[in-house]
């Protein structure tokens, strides 16, 4: 049917692109928002999940990707066809993959040998060059400690500097915090009409946290805002580091002073062992049929304890990081 023929037959005539977006960049963020009603059957109060493992690098970070990226082309630190290298623990270097793949920046991941498999492939699969760097004589495959991602670190910074390249710094740059202040947060406020009571979150970078935090008191400051961390690496909350080498990927650095976290928007902090957060994931997959990984069950976990405690009754949001698509290698789905 020609456009003329349509028009006459009352029907909208749609000449622009509908709802059809430009690239996958587009498709990031925008996540829904589930209610986790089976999971908290016989408790009193709500958990709402995010559901950031539908992004198209199946994680959160393609958020930060596209910021990063955004704010430096703005900035001009980023040149037309100039390389891009950063340290991941393999969900920001999918993201980046993706970003830097459509824009024809060419992409160096840098990852330890210990975060899994997977990862890597498809950050290769995407076009990125993967770098993997062996742990530490003592790590453990699959537990990605401090001094592991120290070496991580020092290999990232010689790549940098030897390729003139722009180092897409999640630990640093301004990006991080952005994409969930201005984006992952007012998303969770509008979905849930602002009724949420309290947040809690599995800390890395500390970009979703301090984003969504600061977005969280912003908009109605008595919102609880608590920071998760590994039993025995807890060392934000100033405690004792016992365990450098848990399972939860993606955070748990036991790195004090993160640059990006406002200790202002902090109002208390969490404890995840390594069977609470694998428990908790794999009760997600059964009971909710969300395919997450071990910071989301970690995140579902705190938010459990919150509505057991001060929270009783109340709502508490969280995060659900990335897909359980990333931890088939693992021990988690066996
Ligand atoms: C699976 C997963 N969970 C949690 C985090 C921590 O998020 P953030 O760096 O925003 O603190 C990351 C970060 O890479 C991650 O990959």
């Amino acid at each position: 049917m020609s456009n003329e023929d349509r028009s006459e037959s009352k029907i909208p005539v749609t000449t622009s692109f509908g709802d059809v977006l430009p690239s996958a960049v587009e498709a990031i963020g925008s996540t829904p928002l589930v209610e986790l009603a089976r999971l908290t059957r016989g408790i009193q109060g709500r958990i709402l999940a995010k559901l950031e493992y539908l992004n198209p690098g199946f994680s959160k970070k393609d958020r930060i990707a596209r910021q990063i990226t955004d704010d430096a082309e703005a900035a001009g630190t980023l040149k037309p066809g100039q390389t891009v290298v950063e340290l991941t623990s393999g969900n920001t270097g999918t993201g980046l993959a993706i970003v830097c793949g459509i824009r024809r920046y060419p992409f160096v991941a840098v990852m330890s040998r210990g975060n899994s498999a997977e990862r890597a492939r498809m950050m290769s699969a995407l076009g990125a060059e993967v770098v993997l760097v062996d742990q530490l004589p003592d790590s453990t495959p699959g537990q990605v400690s401090g001094g592991d991602l120290a070496l991580v670190e020092q290999e990232t910074r010689r790549i940098v500097t030897e390729r003139n390249a722009f180092r897409a710094d999640q630990f640093r740059l301004q990006g991080n915090f952005r994409a969930h202040y201005l984006h992952t947060g007012p998303e969770i406020i509008r979905q849930s009409r602002g009724g949420i009571d309290a947040f809690c979150d599995f800390v890395g970078t500390g970009g979703t946290f301090a984003g969504c935090a600061a977005a969280f008191k912003e908009h109605r400051p008595e919102i609880g805002c608590f920071i998760i961390e590994p039993e025995g690496a807890a060392v934000l909350s100033g405690q004792r580091l016992t365990r450098p080498n848990h399972r939860i990927q993606g955070g748990g650095y036991a790195m004090p002073g993160l640059p990006l976290l406002n200790p202002e928007h902090v109002d208390g902090y969490l404890q995840v062992s390594d069977r609470q957060a694998a428990d908790m994931a794999r009760r997600l997959a059964r009971e909710e049929g969300i395919f997450a990984g071990f910071s989301s069950g970690a995140n579902v976990a705190g938010a459990l304890e919150l509505l057991e405690g001060r929270f009783k009754g109340m709502t508490v949001v969280v995060m659900i990081c990335d897909s359980g698509l990333k931890y088939l290698s693992t021990d988690l789905w066996v």
